[in-house]
């Protein structure tokens, strides 16, 4: 990128950064453009100086990864920094010159393409042009600050404060024993997120979630926990600890911050109290191990997601908006 542009970059940067303190604290404080595939588009400005820049970003998920059960093969991501406060005539200008850039390249027809965009929550100003453009609203990315002062759970299996559990519910950790049950409860979950475009089941999946299950459940201190009734599990939760969540670290404020990965109940023992039990368990050891942000995915037409996170603590932070085939981006 040539010097001058490099300077527009960094100072539009700088005034999104500021931009969206105002919209969302629990925003990044800086905003970055990565390199993109060419040069930045840029949205005209009223004044002579651009309303903003995107930039198109392309990659290529292996089939055989994991990566591949969390969306497409091929992914065409349009990160849009934009200054103003009124975000819809400059995105629509950068969604224009997006279209046609991905119109003249080879394969976006494909089916397993998208082009999608990440959008801040809050910043509903944009949410009518992503409509017309034809992306659709499919993930939301979660946010729970920590609250300070939460009392560490009891060793041995003590859930913690249990409202609507019942005395016969018990949160232990996950170890390798439960290899079979946790990988059945993570496959629930993505089965039940490939109902809304959240996850694409792949004829791999269950072997590599497998793989990634048991070696997880080796390792201490604990990142899964499981809650049995009379002896058998009936639910999971399951974190990444913060060396292992920095994909995604950088989508909010810094500090501590770990992914909430998957959170499971077996559908017959629903709307019990069990999946409370087993967050509040969580929240319990996480504020003990000083993490300051939860992040976490949820499918936007999951019925059930948005409620229990909501009253779990947790709130939209950004929207995944994508379309499918990426040229049927309008
Ligand atoms: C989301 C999920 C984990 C919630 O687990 P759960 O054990 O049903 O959660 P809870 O029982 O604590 O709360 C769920 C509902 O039951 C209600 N509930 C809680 N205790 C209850 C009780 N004793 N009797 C009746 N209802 C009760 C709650 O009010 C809550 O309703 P609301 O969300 O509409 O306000 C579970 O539905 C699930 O596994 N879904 C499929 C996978 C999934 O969506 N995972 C999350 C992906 S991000």
């Amino acid at each position: 990128m040539p010097w001058v542009v490099r300077d527009t970059v960094d100072e539009n940067n700088r005034a999104v950064g500021r931009r969206w303190q105002g919209l969302d604290r629990l925003l990044p404080p800086r905003a970055e453009l990565p390199e993109g595939c060419a040069a930045p588009f840029v949205a005209t400005g009223g004044n002579g100086r651009p309303a903003g820049l995107a930039a198109c970003c392309h990659e290529h998920v292996k089939s055989g990864t994991l990566n591949q059960t969390w969306g497409t093969a091929d992914r065409f991501s349009l990160v849009v920094r934009l200054r103003e406060a009124d975000t819809a005539a400059a995105l629509d200008d950068l969604m224009g010159q997006w279209r046609d850039h991905l119109a003249g390249l080879p394969g976006t027809g494909a089916d397993d393409t998208a082009a999608m965009i990440t959008w801040p929550a809050r910043d509903v100003s944009g949410v009518t042009t992503l409509l017309r453009h034809g992306l659709q609203p499919i993930t939301v990315i979660a946010v729970r600050p920590a609250r300070p002062g939460t009392a560490a759970p009891q060793p041995g299996g003590d859930a913690g404060p249990r409202p609507a559990g019942g005395e016969s519910l018990v949160i232990r950790e996950a170890g390798p024993a439960d290899l079979d049950v946790v990988t059945e409860f993570e496959m629930g979950v993505i089965r039940y997120d490939a109902l809304f475009g959240a996850a694409i089941l792949r004829p791999v999946t269950e072997e590599l979630v497998r793989a990634e299950i048991q070696a997880a459940l080796a390792v201490r201190p604990a990142r899964a926990w499981l809650a049995e009734r009379d002896g058998e599990p009936v639910g999971l939760v399951h974190v990444q600890p913060p060396e292992e969540s920095r994909w995604i670290t950088g989508m909010s404020r810094s500090g501590v911050t770990v992914y909430l990965q998957t959170m499971f109940v077996r559908p017959g023992d629903r709307g019990g109290g069990v999946g409370e039990a087993l967050v509040r368990h969580l929240h319990a050891v996480l504020d003990a191990r000083g993490v300051d942000t939860t992040l976490l995915h949820f499918a936007q037409l999951n019925p059930l997601s948005a409620p229990f996170w909501s009253r779990m603590g947790y709130r939209p932070l950004w929207t995944g908006w994508e379309v499918r085939p990426a040229a049927s981006l309008r």
